[in-house]
């Protein structure tokens, strides 16, 4: 569904990403893990068109390197990035309607569908979404990208800073959307829920996959975790 090869990326004269190669198939759940700095979120940016990509980047057989983004998010793309950007004086019913990308062919996720799976949403559905806590924030931020039906749907560190408790309902949500029929791309820097709902777990290093396999076969392998993962 997904194939870069060979992806490079620069900042400025910063060469950050040194040549990303992986696959993503259909239906599939894979996190792409790895320290502080290393290029994932430049990764995931340089696959939707917001970092200028060298190299190939081949969506459902056809190649999306060079697109604008909102080309690539029409093809099916979803991304959530980092920064959970809501519009915080909108409604949260309104954040949601923003994620529709065709008002006029109504996609199979509906907001209703979106406030009743989400009783936290749905209770502040007509306050401003600025209210919400960093959790369901979060949420709405996936919620709203679902409302643009995508194929696949890349989340870039959805868990950070939350609580526990919260990084086990994300890590559920994230579940219900793959079985659903959405591919993952997920990115972390904790392996924790990685591990749990991961297919396949990519690691990268001095932007570049230096690992790929399945979580089992990443916890048993302590070489790479210890030189590309623990602190
Ligand atoms: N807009 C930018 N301009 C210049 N350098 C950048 C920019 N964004 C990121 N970088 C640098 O590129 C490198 C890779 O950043 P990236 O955001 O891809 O890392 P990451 O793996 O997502 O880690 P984290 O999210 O923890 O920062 C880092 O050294 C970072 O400082
Ligand atoms: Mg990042």
């Amino acid at each position: 569904m997904l194939e870069v090869k060979d992806l490079h990326a620069y900042y400025g004269k910063s060469h950050i990403l040194n040549g990303v190669n992986f696959h993503l198939e259909e239906g599939e759940v894979v996190s792409l893990l790895g320290r502080n700095g290393v290029g994932r979120s430049t990764t995931v940016k340089s696959i939707m068109g917001e970092v200028p990509p060298q190299g190939s980047i081949r969506f459902r057989g056809k190649e999306i390197a060079g697109l604008p983004s909102h080309a690539i998010a029409r093809r099916g793309l979803g991304y959530v990035p980092e920064d959970r950007d809501i519009f915080p004086t909108l409604t949260v019913r309104q954040n949601l309607e923003l994620g529709i990308k065709n008002p006029r062919k109504p996609g199979k996720w509906k907001v209703q569908q979106m406030l009743d799976m989400f009783p936290n949403l749905a209770r502040r559905a007509d306050s401003p979404a600025g209210v919400l806590s960093g959790g369901e924030k979060q949420m709405l931020t996936m919620c709203r990208t679902l409302m643009g039906d995508p194929e696949l749907m890349m989340i870039d560190e959805p868990t950070e800073g939350l609580a526990p408790l919260i990084v086990k309902q994300i890590g559920e949500l994230i579940s219900d959307i793959a079985n659903a029929g959405v591919s993952i791309l997920l990115v972390e820097q904790k392996l924790s829920i990685a591990m749990d709902i991961s297919h396949r777990v990519l690691v990268m290093g001095h932007g570049q996959i230096v690992f790929e396999g399945t979580p089992e076969e990443l916890r048993a392998d302590d070489a790479i975790r210890k030189e590309w993962l623990e602190v």
